[in-house]
């Protein structure tokens, strides 16, 4: 059986600029290419777990604009599905704007219909997330509802990995509700600095870039290398890590394959452009793991 998975969170259009260097303040600089592809963490996290075999569904909304129908189809297409098909009037689709140049990135995300995405609305789909293997969290949406879903699923039994990002400050009683947190290193910093106690720091699963991503027993910590790429777009690299790390979880892959599982995904994710282009199927990934004797 197909593990079934619920993600909570956003579906934004990615407007995305690339450039050879950043304006100054006040400057205007010509860029090189422009391009416009599905994302936000929420849809993200969803066809990555989805095309790597899982049974997805997003509790998320669109907008009342063109975006919000590109945005339902491509969840059509990758097999999740979208609770609410229906956009939300008046409001626009979730968008982030992103200028990309070879060293760097940076992006600004405006959530429209996202913050739509409220405690009431998600609660009348509590049966949904009740049934789920396993629930994933980003932070694109209220934080309000984010506390909803941590405690209903605390309460439940129902384990919730939270990618906290952006990286927005909680009561530490949520962070200890949760199952696995997956911040990257900034994000870590931010929120926890160097008041980790030893119950935190065993949920965290840090993610590292290419260098991988770290998790903690007891007083050691353990680094699991990243695969060796040639990059070509690391937009909603850390998506895919949290979509296949919810797949290998629910699958009941330990915590050690687990994180290779989803580091290789994260890996075959950034060679082609596009958060969701380039995320791998199951067979994909099995092979990569193959070749490399890693299954
Ligand atoms: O994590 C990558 C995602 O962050 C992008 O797809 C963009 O929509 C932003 O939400
Ligand atoms: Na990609």
């Amino acid at each position: 059986k197909k593990p079934a998975i619920t993600v909570v969170g956003s579906l934004n259009m990615d407007l995305v600029t690339l450039t050879d260097r950043f304006p100054e303040q006040g400057e205007t600089v010509l860029g090189k290419e422009f391009f416009t592809v599905p994302g936000g963490k929420g849809a993200n996290q969803a066809v990555a777990a989805s095309r790597l075999g899982a049974e997805v569904k997003l509790v998320g909304r669109i907008g009342n604009d063109p975006f919000g129908e590109v945005l339902k189809e491509t969840m059509e297409k990758n097999g999740v599905f979208l609770t609410d098909v229906k956009p939300v009037t008046d409001v626009a689709s979730g968008v982030a704007t992103i200028i990309l140049s070879e060293s760097d990135n940076r992006i600004i995300v405006t959530p429209g219909a996202n913050n739509f995405v409220t405690k009431e609305y998600v609660e009348s789909y509590k049966e949904v997330i009740l049934s789920s293997d396993m629930v994933l969290l980003q932070m694109e949406i209220p934080l309000a509802t984010i506390i909803y879903v941590v405690e209903l699923c605390h309460a439940n039994n129902v384990p919730v990995i939270l990618n906290p990002a952006p990286a927005q400050k909680l009561d530490e009683g949520i962070w200890h509700k949760v199952t696995y947190l997956t911040p990257n290193e900034t994000e870590k910093e931010v929120l926890f600095g160097n008041n980790l106690n030893q119950a935190l720091r065993e949920k965290l699963i840090i993610t590292e870039g290419k260098r991988g991503a770290t998790y903690f027993k007891s007083d050691k910590s353990y680094r699991i290398k990243g695969f060796p790429v040639q990059p070509v777009d690391t937009t909603g690299a850390g998506d895919t890590f949290n979509g296949a790390l919810a797949v290998a979880f629910a699958e009941g892959q330990d915590l050690k394959k687990a994180v290779t599982f989803a580091n290789a995904a994260a890996a075959i994710s950034v060679l082609k452009r596009g958060a969701q282009g380039g995320m791998p199927n199951r067979p994909e990934l099995d092979h990569f793991l193959n070749e490399r004797e890693i299954l």
